[in-house]
């Protein structure tokens, strides 16, 4: 599974990309409204930091205007992905930009109908919002299930991109579903790597390298004198 992080901050996008395991990012109007200084040219920075796919949300509500800002977003750099909301000007206008060659990442979908028509419409991507659906009580995660057997019987080029994860096991059952790729803001990224066991053996080892370490030393000198 490919690994995004969900965030429009540079500091933490350059810190994660030091571990040379993020694939690309996906942000929203709410996430670069968090950051200080102008969005396109924040976008343009983060598509310079990760060579991969760099989501960037259009705001129109219009078909025509939502086309207008995607080739514009499109046209800052070649990793952006323009992300459109799943309503009707969102299919439509996503017929035209996919239609263009531009790569549509189709967000805010609560639904597998919402999904299907996506992928008709030719979104490269579909963005099921599991953390938003669990807390309306209903179960995320089997929304991510029921749209990778849908698109498992069909031929659509559109990656299943599992997003509002928002915590580990969310990942976890992502990837043992097969998503194509998890979106995630920075705190669960960092969890993923952490674990007690991994640290307090970590240190085990190191503790009794250090007593090997003495003992040859002290062996060695015994040998000298
Ligand atoms: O990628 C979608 C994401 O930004 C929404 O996450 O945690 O605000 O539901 P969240």
């Amino acid at each position: 599974m490919k690994i995004f992080l969900d965030t429009a901050s540079l500091k933490e996008i350059r810190e994660a990309a030091t571990l040379g395991v993020v694939d690309g990012i996906t942000t929203n109007p709410s996430l670069l409204a968090k950051e200080t200084g102008d969005p396109e040219a924040i976008l343009v920075e983060i598509c310079k930091t990760i060579d991969g796919p760099i989501s960037g949300e259009v705001v129109a509500t219009d078909a025509e205007g939502m086309v207008k800002e995607g080739r514009h977003l499109a046209s800052l750099h070649k990793n952006i992905v323009v992300k459109v909301p799943c309503i009707a000007e969102g299919l439509k206008a996503t017929k035209v930009l996919a239609a263009e060659g531009k790569r549509v990442n189709m967000t805010l979908i609560f639904s597998a109908s919402q999904a299907l028509l996506a992928a008709k419409a030719g979104a490269r991507y579909v963005s099921p919002f599991v953390g938003r659906l669990d807390d309306i009580s209903a179960p995320g995660m089997e929304l991510v299930a029921d749209i990778i057997q849908i698109f498992d019987h069909y031929d659509f080029d559109c990656e299943v991109l599992a997003a509002s994860l928002r915590g580990p096991m969310h990942v976890v059952e992502a990837a043992k579903m097969g998503a194509d790729i998890g979106t995630m803001p920075m705190s669960v990224f960092t969890q993923l790597l952490k674990h007690p066991l991994t640290d307090s053996g970590l240190k085990r080892f190191l503790e009794d390298w250090e007593k090997v370490k003495a003992q040859v030393a002290a062996k060695t000198q015994r040998q000298g004198s």
